[in-house]
């Protein structure tokens, strides 16, 4: 088995515990890096409201198999016996308790692992792979390795100092398997300098906004960075959109923005505009749009609702809830938690993750063309696709 990740452990765990001798093989010294840093150290590790359209692949049905046999409220189980707490944070999504928890759930999958005997050796090179009769023989820095069964788990392409690297798609066209473009995923996006100009004096700023890119959208945090947008509404679009497409923007999603300027009109004529639309926006962002003439410059911060038509208070308003952006890309794999596309998912079995033209060949979790939501959508996938090929090899 190649790569001690959250797929690769949970694999290999389950595979011991049925009393197969396994040999996990791990490049870096470091085992699970990824769960340690993820949901800032107390690791999303999975989400209650697991659905399987909320995985992005060529085939949106291939997980659903996977993620049926081996379901949150399994992984929550195991996390349940080992006597990790966790805590619903948001929109079902489960963290540990407590700064650094996250080094819990490495423990968990490397006593696992113990229970069944797996031999873990980190700091191996793999210099390739060829196949034999019986199954495979592993050229390695600790020497060579015959197997019957070959499980890759060597993830995707995001952040490489973690790690990361393209072995299981050179495994995969080694072994004849189609590949989807793996692209950078759940990734902030970056903007020309035009709108730069005015998101980075804004770079800190966070507010609740509803993102959309064709008919896909999200509601949840904004941040304005120095290069241009981040947050949980801006990853998630991210792994939508596609170069040359615009994203619309609603900052102020819980109103409908003119009708509401309009109303506190009636209510408080003398109100300053700037003063009415810091009841929606984050002070900065107000004043950046007042700024920014949106609507014609119809509208001016420093003067009353009185002074202004219902129609310019409209437009004005419908400019910040449709806002429209056309990013210039994405800050690509190196800070992409996530990457997508990868191993076709028509050359595999959806049950056991096997090669569908190479007997005892598996390809598990990220490298997999299988894509989560964030939210701990990812590792339900490592766990789920990883305990599958567990139980087949
Ligand atoms: P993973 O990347 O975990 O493991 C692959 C392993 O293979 C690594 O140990 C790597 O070093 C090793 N490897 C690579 N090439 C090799 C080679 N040639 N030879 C030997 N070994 C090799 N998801 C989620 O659900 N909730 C969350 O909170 C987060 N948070 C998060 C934060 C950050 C910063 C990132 C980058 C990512 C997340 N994720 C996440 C995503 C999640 O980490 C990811 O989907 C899983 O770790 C994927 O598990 P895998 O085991 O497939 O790959």
């Amino acid at each position: 088995m190649i790569g001690a990740g959250a797929a690769g452990l949970m694999a290999a765990g389950q595979a011991g515990q049925r009393g197969r001798r396994v040999l996990l093989l791990e490049h870096t010294d470091t085992i699970g890096a990824k769960i340690l840093i993820s949901g800032g150290g107390r690791c999303n590790f999975t989400n209650l409201d697991m659905r399987p359209e909320r995985f992005l692949s060529a085939n949106p049905h291939f997980a659903k198999s996977a993620l049926a046999r081996y379901t949150q409220h399994d992984f929550i189980q195991l996390i349940a016996r080992h006597k990790i707490a966790y805590y619903e944070k948001t929109l079902g999504q489960l963290f540990c308790e407590g700064v650094g928890a996250a080094k819990q759930i490495v423990a968990l999958l490397v006593q696992e692992c113990g229970n069944g005997n797996v031999d873990i050796r980190t700091g191996v090179a793999i210099h390739g792979v060829t196949k034999n009769e019986s199954g495979f023989t592993l050229a390695t820095s600790l020497g060579g390795f015959d197997t019957q069964a070959l499980i890759i788990a060597t993830g995707g392409l995001s952040i490489p100092k973690l790690g990361a690297s393209d072995f299981a798609y050179r495994i995969a066209h080694q072994f004849d398997h189609a590949i989807i473009p793996p692209e950078p995923a759940l990734t902030p996006m970056i903007f020309g300098p035009d709108d730069r100009a005015w998101m980075a004096p804004l770079s800190g700023v966070s507010v609740e906004a509803e993102v959309a890119t064709g008919k896909v959208g999200f509601r949840e945090g904004l941040l304005f960075t120095h290069r241009g947008l981040s947050g949980p509404s801006i990853l998630q679009i991210s792994s939508y959109w596609r170069r040359g497409q615009a994203i619309a923007v609603n900052f102020a999603p819980d109103v409908v923005l003119g009708a509401a300027l309009i109303a506190m009109k009636r209510e408080r004529p003398r109100l300053h505009v700037e003063t009415a639309l810091r009841a929606f926006l984050p002070d900065r962002l107000a004043q950046a749009f007042l700024a920014q003439n949106l609507a014609d410059g119809g509208v001016h911060g420093g003067l009353s609702l009185a002074e202004h038509k219902d129609t310019a208070l409209h437009a004005f308003g419908a400019a910040i809830s449709k806002f429209t952006l056309m990013p210039a890309g994405d800050e690509g794999f190196a800070k992409a938690e996530v990457t997508r596309g990868g191993v076709c998912t028509a050359g595999l079995d959806q049950r056991t993750m096997q090669s569908r033209t190479i007997a005892g060949l598996h390809f598990i979790g990220e490298c997999v063309d299988v894509t989560g939501w964030l939210g701990g959508y990812n590792f339900q996938w490592a766990w789920s696709s990883g305990w599958c090929a567990g139980q087949a090899v």
